[in-house]
């Protein structure tokens, strides 16, 4: 099967710029055969070997990282992709370009809907971002057009990818037990909240980096959330001027009996050992599971750079014989599984649903969004109650009448009336 899968790259700043990028470019230089084998998907190398794939776009809020990215990708592979900058500049892409097959999302946490949505309208493809957007009425809107338009929504979770998680997923399913807790965190720089983003304050450190673990924990057991609570602290941020959390913690209690606490905060100081403090474990009936994603055995240091650790499961470059360097690893395999699903859509014309176990899907994404998206007000809720001594009761309740945020403050000495229905269709 010969043909063409064309990308437009929308958001080219921390993620987009590194790892899709570097990502679309071996993609461009060797396509999708090398990394299938990684995912599980090696019978199909023969039949997607030949396609090729172009970064036709690459579109950024400013000018300069928009050339910025146009320059690197030129440098890898010799092509130059066209290069959009401005408020909205995907839809000058897909108005250039409208056979555009992918549009690729990364752009700020509070901005993938619009893209996603236009996107969809074109008939084009998506790879999105983490979180797919932080509201469950748009997560609705997304998978409706996506499956009216038959199309792919692939959301980038990778963790899903993880050696030591397809280790893990295996041990939980048949060594340890009937799930009881577990706690999953993760700890990022405060490079990232205070220069880095120009959008904290419109994300916060859960929406930011829990729906890794909520999804992780989704795709290891597929049990839903029947309730959460959430907490949040602003101490460190605001010194700088930042009206943003510092960290969140939440605790989501699932279908199966299984309570997990989420902990997340951006504000780790580079003294760090690692680019970011990970990990999760498990306990079973019968069992246990630990990861530590931060140290994995790999340490070292020199006169003035302290000791550090690094991530070569992450990405890691590999020398190729022309002194170019190969881009591998679980952060490329998730990019890869959705773009496998794309391709067989596209030129086996497979069915949306029959492709949906393959990559992290537009419906599992849900699930997520539901829990970021009640957290955050449970969140805001507890954290204006605790500011005026009232403790921090306030919970989240899901189920088959939707999502019912529980306030015992919200009508005093009339109990009926605490529950406030946010979304009112079936989890
Ligand atoms: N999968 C992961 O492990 C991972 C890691 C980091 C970030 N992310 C996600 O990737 C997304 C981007 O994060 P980042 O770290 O690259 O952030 P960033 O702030 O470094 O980059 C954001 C990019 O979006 C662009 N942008 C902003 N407004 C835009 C607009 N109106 N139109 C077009 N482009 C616009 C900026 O120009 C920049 O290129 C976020 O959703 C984040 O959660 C994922």
């Amino acid at each position: 099967m010969q043909g063409r899968v064309k990308i437009a790259l929308i958001g080219a700043g921390m993620f987009g710029g590194d790892v899709h990028l570097r990502a679309y470019a071996d993609l461009q230089r060797a396509g999708l055969a090398p990394h299938l084998g990684r995912i599980g998907l090696d019978h199909w190398t023969r039949d997607l070997a030949p396609i090729q794939f172009e970064l036709a776009a690459v579109a950024a809020r400013s000018e300069k990282s928009a050339r910025l990215a146009r320059r690197n990708f030129k440098k890898w592979t010799g092509h130059e992709p066209r290069a959009y900058f401005g408020p909205t500049p995907w839809l000058d892409v897909l108005r250039a370009i409208p056979d555009v097959d992918v549009v690729a999302v990364a752009t700020p946490d509070n901005l993938h809907t619009p893209v996603v949505l236009a996107a969809l309208k074109n008939l084009s493809h998506v790879i999105t971002e983490k979180p797919m957007c932080l509201s469950i009425h748009e997560a609705d809107q997304i998978i409706d057009l996506a499956r009216r338009n038959n199309l792919i929504v692939a959301v980038d979770m990778h963790k899903r990818y993880d050696p030591d998680h397809l280790r893990i997923r295996d041990d939980i399913k048949n060594r340890i037990g009937d799930p009881l807790y577990g706690v999953a965190c993760l700890e990022e720089p405060l490079q990232v909240s205070t220069a880095t983003f120009k959008w904290v304050e419109q994300s916060d450190p859960f929406s930011y980096v829990g729906p890794h673990w909520v999804d992780l924990i989704w795709h290891y057991y597929k049990s839903k959330p029947v309730s959460l609570t959430a907490i949040g602290q602003k101490k460190r941020l605001v010194r700088d001027g930042i009206n943003a959390y510092d960290a969140v913690q939440v605790r989501v209690d699932f279908a199966n009996g299984m309570s997990i606490h989420f902990h997340n905060n951006w504000i780790t100081p580079p003294d760090f050992e690692g680019p970011v403090n990970q990990g999760h474990e498990i306990v079973g009936t019968d069992g246990k599971v630990e990861s530590d994603q931060q140290y994995r055995g790999l340490r070292f240091w020199h006169k003035g750079g302290g000791s550090r650790t690094v991530n070569t499961h992450f990405t890691r470059e590999v020398s190729r014989p022309d002194g170019s360097k190969a881009y591998v690893g679980y952060g490329v395999d998730s990019l890869t599984a959705g773009l496998a699903a794309v391709c067989r859509r596209k030129f086996w014309h497979e069915k949306r649903e029959a492709l949906a176990a393959i990559y992290p899907s537009a419906e599992d994404a849900r699930i997520t969004v539901a829990i970021v998206h009640a957290a955050a007000i449970v969140r805001d809720l507890n954290f204006k109650y605790l500011r005026r001594g009232k403790g921090a009761p306030v919970t989240a309740r899901f189920g088959k009448d939707g999502i019912t945020i529980i306030d015992p403050h919200r009508r005093p000495g009339r109990s009926k009336e605490i529950g406030h229905r946010i979304y009112d269709k079936p989890i």
